[in-house]
């Protein structure tokens, strides 16, 4: 069964890491509901929700994703780009040591989840303000003796290479070509998001289904016009800690 790794939104939320937004006050109570509908998502989709300890006194521990990327031999504990972040991985190392064993990204290198990839057994990894060439270097040598490919991607405009674009099957993404080359992929169907949605190029590919923010309906209409089964989720709240939905768990 799949495995969704999340943790609770810390009630300091409002004092996240920014990078390329204007703060803006996020609704606790109306971010922890959209929240709770995002974890119905990933159970409808298959997922057992494996929920983190509540780190309350990190403001951006609800974005899981970051500490860590799983594959199914090794779990890679990353060492996010911002210093406020790092002692997140903390508890997301105990917790993943019971399902895999460990590899971990050490200074110098830098690394978010967000800024990595998988294209089935491809792994781009976006060199962004939070991620560096010795993360990159550091991830290509635990991965690739498993198979995996590991390259760098380029990426402008955006806080991590995921917001720009995901994966959303093992030959497809879903991209912004104003933030991201998409040539650089290689594959073979690319869904751009709609202009006036720039920030819908995030979406959280679960068993063949895309769980997908309610507030990108042009984009979601073509991503159903491409074939793609989409589950919308309110996510806007957490976008104003520029926050989306891949962000909020690690499935594996
Ligand atoms: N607020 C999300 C991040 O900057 O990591």
């Amino acid at each position: 069964m799949w495995k969704a790794l999340t943790r609770e939104i810390s009630p300091n939320i409002n004092s996240c890491e920014l990078t390329h937004l204007n703060r803006e006050p996020i609704d606790f109570e109306a971010a922890q509901h959209q929240h709770g509908l995002y974890l119905e998502a990933l159970s409808a989709c298959g997922c057992q929700i494996l929920p983190l300890t509540p780190e309350p006194d990190l403001p951006d521990s609800v974005f899981v994703e970051d500490t860590a990327v799983v594959v199914d031999e090794v779990a890679v504990i990353t060492r996010p780009g911002a210093s406020s972040r790092r002692p997140e991985t903390v508890s997301v190392a105990k917790h993943l040591e019971a399902f895999k064993p460990l590899a971990r990204i050490e200074a110098p290198g830098i690394l978010d989840g967000g800024d990595v990839l998988r294209i089935a057994n491809r792994f781009f990894v976006g060199l962004s303000s939070r991620s560096n060439q010795d993360g990159l270097e550091q991830l290509r040598t635990i991965l690739e003796p498993h198979g995996y490919v590991v390259e760098a991607a380029t990426v402008t405009g955006c806080l991590h290479l995921k917001s720009a674009v995901t994966a959303i099957g093992n030959d497809a993404v879903l991209a912004n070509p104003a933030w991201v080359d998409v040539d650089q992929f290689a594959v073979s169907k690319v869904v751009e998001v709609d202009p006036t949605e720039g920030y819908g190029a995030n979406a959280l590919l679960v068993n063949s289904r895309l769980i997908y923010p309610a507030e990108f309906p042009l984009t979601r209409r073509r991503l159903e016009e491409a074939g793609f089964e989409v589950i919308t989720v309110p996510a806007s709240e957490l976008a104003k800690a520029e926050g989306a939905v891949t962000c909020c768990s690690v499935v594996f």
